[in-house]
């Protein structure tokens, strides 16, 4: 099947609703494009677990709380259609925003506890606008399987939340996150580094590979300390958190003893890029 852009709810509904009725599943896959590896990744384990496979670009205005970072996000809609069409990518939805939001959404999602920690907490109103977007792709899009990062790991709890707050019909799954062969995790906005900060920022997941580790012998707390020492010392880069979280609770971690998979995730600017990681600690 050749790959088709739809640009419209309108037209997109109309392929679908001929998809579904002819019995045949589909796959979804919502990205704000400047596509890499990473979102390819998703891409293709849709396309294996599915008999049609959607692909959203859309740079949703509501989750970025800060406008710069908006301006300067990557727009690439031509090399990514060329990425897509490699892949087993049915149809790409790229729509205006008017067409995603013809009212401003008021809605106020109520995440409890996974919305004031980490990235909630520095980038305030972020997860409600990720929502905002994410409920409405589902509700244009109507997927049976939905597929997301593992590396926006706290994004990950927050729409299996969602989903079930909402009870929508979508089984959501999280996706391996994909690196650069220097360990960097594969993001849009590492395009956006310099050269020198390019260089520095595959320390971020090394000395965050030693942390796991160190686990063995640090408690939690110093295990965060020297993580964050040992990234500041490098100069270039500036933690503004690192955190040690139980997977599904987010709760910050006192103990290894506690009982749950625990998750360090971090927040790293490279200069004004401000890029995420994260590492289970499977002990
Ligand atoms: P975006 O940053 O474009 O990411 C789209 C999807 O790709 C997300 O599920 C993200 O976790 C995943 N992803 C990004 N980098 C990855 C990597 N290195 N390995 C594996 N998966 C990776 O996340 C968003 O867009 C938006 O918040 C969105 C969900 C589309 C709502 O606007």
């Amino acid at each position: 099947m050749t790959m088709e852009l739809l640009k419209t709810i309108k037209r997109l509904q109309q392929v679908l609703s001929r998809d579904r009725n002819s019995g045949l599943t589909i796959g979804f896959v919502p990205t704000m494009g400047a596509l890499h590896q990473g979102h390819l990744s998703l891409v293709e384990r849709a396309g294996q677990e599915n008999d049609r496979t959607v692909v959203s670009i859309f740079v949703n205005p509501n989750q970025f709380n800060d406008p710069n970072d908006l301006k300067n996000y990557p727009r690439t809609l031509e090399a990514d259609l060329k990425l897509l069409s490699t892949l087993p990518c049915d149809y790409v939805f790229s729509p205006d925003a008017d067409e995603i939001y013809p009212y401003p959404d008021t809605r106020k999602f109520d995440f409890g506890s996974l919305e004031t920690v980490m990235e909630g907490h520095f980038r305030p109103g972020h997860f409600n606008g990720v929502a905002q977007v994410v409920s409405r792709l589902f509700e244009i899009v109507g997927p049976d399987k939905a597929y997301f990062g593992l590396k926006d790991f706290q994004q990950y709890a927050i729409i299996r939340k969602m989903v079930a707050m909402l009870r929508l019909p979508i089984a959501v799954f999280g996706c391996d996150t994909v690196r650069e062969a220097d360990g960097l995790a594969m993001s849009s906005r590492n395009a956006l580094l310099s050269k020198d900060h390019r260089a520095v920022a595959p320390q971020i997941y090394c000395i965050l590979q030693e942390a796991q580790k160190e686990a063995r012998i640090f408690s939690p707390e110093e295990v965060k300390r020297h993580v964050t020492e040992k990234i500041n010392s490098i100069g270039l880069l500036r933690v503004e958190y690192f955190e040690i979280a139980d997977e599904l609770t987010l709760k910050s971690v006192n103990s290894w003893e506690e009982k749950g998979t625990k998750v360090g995730c971090i927040a790293v600017f490279a200069g004004s890029v401000r890029l995420i990681d994260n590492i289970v600690f499977d002990k």
